[in-house]
C-alpha cells in the first residue's frame, strides 16, 4: 500500500489551511504564468486538487499521476462529482510512459520523494520525456536550505517539520512532516537532498536553468485573525519552496 493511501482524506483537507491558499497556491500559480490551452501534466497529483485548478486556469488539457491509489480514487471521485475532463492515473513518476509530451510539467511535492542522487535522477528522466523541447517543470519541494532550528516554528501554521534524534541533513536524511488537523496529528516522510543536487540531476536530464523561487503571501484573501500570524517569518524561513526548470 502506498504511504498516502492511509492518510488520504487528511491530506485533502489540509490543503484547505490559510497557508496552502494564501502562500502555496498563490506563489505556484505567480510562477506558473498564464497557462491558458497549455497541456499539463500534473505528476504526484495527489487527490488531483492543483489538477482542477490548472485546468479551472485554463489549462487545454490536463492529466495527473500519483503512486497512491487512495489519492487517485479521491480525484476521480472528485471528476465524476464536477467534470472537468482530467484522465488520472495510478502510477509511478520514475516509471512513466504515457507516450504523450505535455507544454509543462507540474509537481507539488514529488522530488522530496527522491531518497539518492539516482532516485532524483530518475524523476527527472521522465519528466523530460514527457515534456517537449522548451516546456517548462515547475513545482514546490520541501526547502532543502530550511534551517533544523526553524522545524517547529510553523507550528502556528499548523504543522512542524522534525528529523530522527541525532540525524543531521546529508542526502538521503528523512525528515518527518507533521500536521495538527481537528482532534489529531498525522504525519508523512520527505528526504532530504542538498540544493544543488536538484540544480546537478535535473541538467543531467536535459532540465536547464534550475532555480528555487522564494515564496509570496496574498495576506489579502485571509480572515483577520489568521493575518496577525507571522507571515513575514513563514516566508523568510521557508519550509518549503518553488522551483522551475526548462527542457532544453
Ligand atoms: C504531499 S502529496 C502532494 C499531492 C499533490 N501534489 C498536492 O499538492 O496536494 C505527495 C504525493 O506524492 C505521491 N508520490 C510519492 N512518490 C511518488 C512517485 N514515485 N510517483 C508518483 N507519485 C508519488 C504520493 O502518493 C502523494 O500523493
Amino acid at each position: 500500500m502506498a504511504e498516502y493511501d492511509s492518510i488520504a482524506a487528511d491530506y485533502k483537507k489540509s490543503k484547505f489551511a490559510p497557508w496552502r491558499i494564501a502562500v502555496e497556491v498563490h506563489s505556484l500559480f505567480n510562477l506558473l504564468g498564464d497557462i491558458r490551452g497549455a497541456r499539463v501534466l500534473d505528476l504526484a497529483c495527489g487527490d488531483g486538487i492543483y489538477s482542477r485548478r490548472l485546468r479551472e486556469r485554463g489549462a487545454a488539457r490536463v492529466v495527473g499521476v500519483d503512486l497512491s491509489s487512495g489519492m487517485i480514487d479521491l480525484a476521480r471521485a472528485e471528476e465524476t462529482a464536477r467534470p472537468l475532463g482530467i484522465d488520472y492515473h495510478v502510477g509511478a513518476a520514475q516509471d512513466l510512459e504515457l507516450g504523450e509530451t505535455f507544454d509543462i510539467v507540474f509537481a507539488a511535492y514529488l522530488l522530496n520523494y527522491a531518497r539518492s542522487l539516482d532516485e532524483l535522477a530518475a524523476f527527472a528522466r521522465a519528466i523530460t520525456k514527457h515534456l517537449r523541447p522548451g516546456g517548462r517543470f515547475v513545482g514546490i519541494n520541501n526547502n532543502p536550505a530550511h534551517a533544523p532550528e526553524r522545524y517547529t516554528a510553523t507550528r502556528p501554521f499548523g504543522f512542524v517539520k522534525s528529523l530522527q534524534p541525532g540525524a543531521s541533513l546529508v542526502n538521503g536524511t528523512a525528515i518527518t512532516y507533521t500536521f495538527f488537523q481537528d482532534d489529531h496529528t498525522f504525519h508523512f516522510d520527505n528526504f532530504y537532498l542538498d540544493p544543488q543536487a536538484h540544480a546537478t540531476e535535473l541538467a543531467g536530464a536535459g532540465l536547464e536553468d534550475f532555480a528555487w523561487y522564494p515564496l509570496q503571501a496574498d495576506l489579502s484573501i485571509l480572515t483577520p485573525q489568521d493575518r496577525t500570524l507571522d507571515w513575514d517569518g513563514f516566508v523568510a524561513s521557508a519550509p518549503v519552496l518553488c522551483f522551475s526548470a526548462v527542457r532544453r
